[in-house]
């Protein structure tokens, strides 16, 4: 186990370069797998989330080759095996579209339950209703998720109950090759979904309506390869641009699509952050700047384009020097308030009442040693230790890796006092 030493109070000033999304890699590549033809993925981001599936990939008899630092090449035609084994995918949440992908490739799939982050009780009831008006067999047989269609998948409609990300993105794969029309309604429209949409339209899919809360999938037979440029990672920008904030810094985050961030830009003015955006002539930019404690604001989770879920933790850190009492309302998950135990031990009064938090704002948080118990609590707690006085010491640290690439270079580049070391300790929530 690895943790970050973190010496607080430094003012984070500079540049620093988003990578690619987190989210649509772990979707895009498993899509990659419906392709009849190599692919080339550029912008993925290295993350251990990504290391997993190339695992994966390796024992799918996938190929996997690095043409460069930002492009990576992967030839799924001589793929057989449509089995992912428990040891891999239990490391991974998004291991849910390989069910998808190789249903919709061979007309069955053996995936092992997913794994991932402990945020609340993750049903995926949606991914396998869809899957199942698709023609798809469906048990749970020894903790694998078997599924089988004899005769090939077929357009159908399936109206989700639940807004879900992965439902949607799990649908949208297994109909790529489905025969005739499926047609997704009360689909999610997060930013991700967009971009898996257009991954496999420029192989060949016809997919329609991404973004939207109705998505139109004509099945096609055949889809080629194609080279594709990730989205920038929405969650990564917006945990940089509220670190910066925290720390009454000036930092322009660079390679990031505005319309993706609004409702944390919005929510940072709001909290009396300047933010301004911009295009260089080559990417589009967001400059965040502040002087001074943050003003408190409510804040309530939502599907996209409400404020995202996954920066709930890391705008909590931050509120709690505000001055005065903000209210969070966590509306998507029912366990995402593991970081605050850990937020208290550094000074912060926080009050859980079930989904909703109020945070009382401090003068300031000191350093403690502190535990992460999720990725994006790992990265509050970061946020925490660069606005702290003092030392933090945080353990756990291989949840950030999960889903942020090189996460204390990008900081130190800033400015901030923040080095990995080796002997950290393992808590298990
Ligand atoms: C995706 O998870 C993201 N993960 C999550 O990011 C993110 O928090 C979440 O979407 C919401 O934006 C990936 O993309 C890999 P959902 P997902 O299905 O798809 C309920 C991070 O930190 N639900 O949209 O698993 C569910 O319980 C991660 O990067 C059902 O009831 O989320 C939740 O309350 C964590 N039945 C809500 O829907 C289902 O079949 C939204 O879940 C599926 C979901």
């Amino acid at each position: 186990m690895e943790k970050f030493i973190i010496r607080g109070g430094k003012r984070l000033v500079g540049d620093v370069m988003v990578s690619g999304a987190k989210n649509a890699a772990v979707a895009i590549l498993p899509a990659v797998i419906l392709a009849d033809a190599p692919c080339t993925v550029e912008n993925l981001p290295w993350i251990e989330d990504v290391n997993i599936l190339c695992d994966i990939f390796e024992q799918l008899d996938v190929r996997v080759e690095q043409l460069s630092e930002r492009r990576t090449m992967i030839d799924p035609t001589k793929m057989r095996s449509y089995k992912a084994s428990f040891e891999t995918v239990s490391r991974l949440r998004a291991s849910y579209y390989l069910l998808g992908a190789m249903l919709g490739k061979f007309g069955h799939a053996e995936v092992a339950l997913p794994g991932g982050c402990e945020i609340g009780q993750r049903p995926i009831d949606q991914h396998l209703k869809g899957l199942r008006a698709l023609g798809a067999q469906i048990e749970i047989e020894r903790g694998n998720i078997v599924a089988h269609c004899e005769n090939g998948l077929v357009g159908a409609e399936v109206y989700l109950d639940v807004v879900s990300v992965g439902a949607t993105i799990n649908i949208m794969l297994a109909a790529a090759k489905a025969k005739g029309l499926t047609t997704i309604v009360n689909a999610a429209k997060e930013p991700h979904i967009v971009d898996v949409a257009n991954f496999l339209n420029l192989s060949g899919a016809s997919i329609k309506g991404a973004g939207t809360d109705i998505i139109r999938v004509h099945g096609r037979e055949y889809l080629g390869g194609c080279t594709y440029q990730i989205i920038p990672d929405q969650i990564e920008a917006g945990t940089y641009m509220i670190a910066a904030a925290a720390t009454r810094g000036d930092v322009c985050v660079r390679n990031v699509i505005p319309t993706h961030l609004e409702a944390v830009s919005a929510k940072l003015m709001e909290m009396g952050v300047r933010v301004t955006e911009g295009d260089d002539g080559r990417d589009f930019f967001i400059r965040v700047q502040a002087d001074k404690a943050p003003r408190p604001v409510n804040v309530k989770t939502l599907p996209y384009p409400g404020f995202p879920t996954d920066l709930q933790q890391p705008i909590m850190a931050m509120l709690s020097v505000a001055k005065g009492t903000s209210v969070i309302v966590e509306n998507i998950w029912e366990d995402r308030f593991k970081h605050v135990g850990q937020l208290r031990r550094m000074g912060a009064n926080i009050n859980i009442d079930n989904r909703v938090a109020i945070v009382e704002g401090v003068k300031a948080l000191s350093g403690a040693p502190i535990y992460a118990s999720d990725l994006r609590a790992g990265a509050a707690l970061v946020v925490a230790g660069l606005m702290a006085e003092g030392r933090t010491e945080l353990n756990n640290v291989d949840f950030i890796d999960r889903g942020y690439e090189a996460m204390e270079k990008k900081l130190s580049a800033l400015g901030a006092d923040i080095k990995r070391a080796s002997d950290g300790k393992a808590m298990v929530y």
